[in-house]
């Protein structure tokens, strides 16, 4: 089981910090790839606060496909370059969007999200997959969020690839 405590007292910077603790604790009983990345999605729900999507979608051929994630169902597949989340993997770069109406070509899977943070997922430098974190918030996600987030994906990226 993994306890989640006290979150109330914390800062949002101390739920990034608590959610990479679980990650890490995860990772020392856990190898399976897909069990840790299902945990991963379930981590970041439970811990931050305004998220209403979390989870990951993986490179297949031209596609990125649906993997674990926590939220309403979503799109299956999104097409390289496309979308918030087929940007990221086409530029390789995570993308931080403050109002996904401003975004050309942002998929609407859950209609509540207003802003989104991709980042990719890499092995040896070759994107594999992509986080991607919705927020039901305006500009959710501030440039100290998304290093802390960057370092929780090195944590996953470890976890399953090392
Ligand atoms: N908004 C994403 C699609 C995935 S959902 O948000 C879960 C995009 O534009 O790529």
């Amino acid at each position: 089981m993994v306890k989640i405590e006290n979150l109330h007292r914390m800062s949002d910077s101390q739920r990034l910090a608590y959610a990479r603790l679980l990650l890490k604790a995860q990772g020392e009983t856990e190898r399976d790839a897909g069990a840790l990345i299902a945990n991963a999605s379930a981590i970041l729900m439970a811990v931050l606060e305004n998220l209403n999507w979390a989870g990951f979608y993986w490179v297949q051929g031209e596609e990125l496909v649906l993997g674990s994630f926590q939220g309403l169902p979503a799109c299956t597949r999104i097409g390289y370059g496309l979308g918030v989340c087929g940007s990221a993997w086409k530029k390789n770069m995570t993308l931080r969007v403050e109002d996904v109406e401003s975004f050309p070509g942002h998929i609407a899977c859950d209609r509540a999200s207003r802003s989104e943070l991709v980042i990719p997922i890499r092995k040896a430098g070759q994107v594999q997959g992509v986080l991607d974190l919705d927020s039901p918030l305006l500009s959710r996600f501030s440039g100290e969020d998304e290093r802390e987030l960057q370092a929780f994906v090195e944590i996953l990226e470890e976890l399953i690839y090392d």
